[in-house]
């Protein structure tokens, strides 16, 4: 089988099966149609005339930003004047021809990934990758994933480039899922690149290796990646953040509220300024707040509505913090601040409501 998959020996492959009688796992037929190549990647034509036999002008999109980063390799550590090791970090569209897309954003034909190749001296790769597994997996708890709800998960196959490669996967509601891939992608695309470009891709290293005494001197670098998809974090972060919450009023009826408890480093809308009434000098130092805030972090100022339901709207896009100005404000300076996610309310200092929320999104 592997002779005729590797001279893609379709027809030879039907055959083989024919031969075997071999069923299908789930209608337990013979039933096969004939033996097709999956088409993995988008291709499209170059150039603004069409050309005699399409094939002439066939590119492809590409599935993985990591190969513009191996391109750039020379051109950014030459220019950068960097040494080994260092880190590039790109993010950008990618492209899969998926073979089933669904699970709303989990799985696209057009997504974006957000891709690191740290560039390493070869041989200490399995100490680079043991770091970044545990750097990235870190980095996730710091947007406010809680631990429990992420695992890594080692690859048992692994792909033709890599010598080590594991998965940091999330609990998503519809089960653990992959969230982050982490491959030791060994010298395999650097000199990929150098055999087809037909251009030298290696770096010298005049470090001094301790075992011979000498610099360690020309090498093709290995490479530790780190790749996570953006779509995929921003559902994992919605998956956390999204709340239907409903309780009992003083006077026994219910309420409910839509919220976002988006953590607050990541919260697109930080604070919301919410002068009580819009008359009687109230918009003026709500305004004045607007201003002190506005260019430290985002803010939301509104004066239309009844504060209860301005709370609500904010809830509903994340905002971790609403300020209300009322008129004891005008008497002692201080505004109530209202919590996202507890709803409680506390009078604090006009003066410090700055400094607070800064200490919330740093
Ligand atoms: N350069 C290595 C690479 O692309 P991958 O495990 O195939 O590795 C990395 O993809 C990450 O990109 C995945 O962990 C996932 O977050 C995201 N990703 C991959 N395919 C995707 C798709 N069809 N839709 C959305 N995100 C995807």
């Amino acid at each position: 089988m592997d002779l005729l998959l590797a001279k893609d020996d379709y027809a030879g492959l039907k055959q083989l099966i024919e031969d075997n009688k071999i069923k299908c796992a789930i209608s337990k037929t013979c039933n096969w149609t004939d033996v097709r190549q999956f088409n993995l990647m988008f291709s499209t034509e170059f150039g603004a005339v069409a050309a005699d036999n399409p094939d002439d002008n066939k590119v492809y999109l590409r599935p993985e930003t990591a190969q513009g980063i191996f391109v750039n390799f020379l051109n950014v550590q030459k220019t950068g004047r960097m040494k080994i090791p260092f880190g590039i970090a790109q993010t950008g569209k990618a492209f899969r021809n998926e073979i089933v897309a669904r699970q709303f954003i989990f799985r696209m034909r057009e997504f974006e990934q957000m891709e690191m190749q740290f560039f390493i001296r070869p041989g200490t790769q399995m100490e680079w990758y043991k770091f970044w597994s545990e750097e990235r997996i870190k980095w996730h708890q710091s947007l406010g994933i809680p631990a429990e709800k992420l695992r890594f998960h080692d690859h048992v196959k692994l792909a033709h480039y890599a010598d080590a490669a594991m998965d940091i996967e999330f609990e998503f509601p519809f089960g653990w899922k992959e969230l982050e891939g982490i491959h030791s992608r060994t010298d395999f695309d650097l000199k990929q690149h150098q055999e087809f470009s037909k251009k030298k891709i290696q770096y010298f290293d005049n470090d001094i290796d301790a075992a011979t005494n000498k610099p360690y001197g020309n090498y093709t670098p290995f490479v530790v990646e780190t790749s996570v998809g953006l779509d995929r974090l921003f559902l994992t972060i919605i998956s956390l953040a999204y709340a239907e919450e409903k309780w009992l009023k003083e006077d026994g009826t219910e309420d409910s509220r839509v919220v976002l408890k988006i953590p607050a480093k990541i919260a697109p809308t930080k604070l919301a300024i919410l002068p009580l009434l819009k008359k009687d000098g109230l918009p003026e130092i709500a305004k004045q707040l607007m201003d002190d805030c506005k260019s430290s972090f985002m803010c939301f100022y509104e004066e239309k509505d009844a504060i209860g339901k301005r709370y609500r709207r904010m809830d509903a896009i994340g905002t971790p913090f609403c300020v209300t100005i009322d008129h004891q404000t005008k008497e002692d300076n201080t505004v109530t601040i209202r919590y996202r996610d507890t709803m409680v309310q506390e009078r604090i200092a006009l003066a410090d409501v700055k400094r607070l929320v800064m200490e919330k999104i740093i």
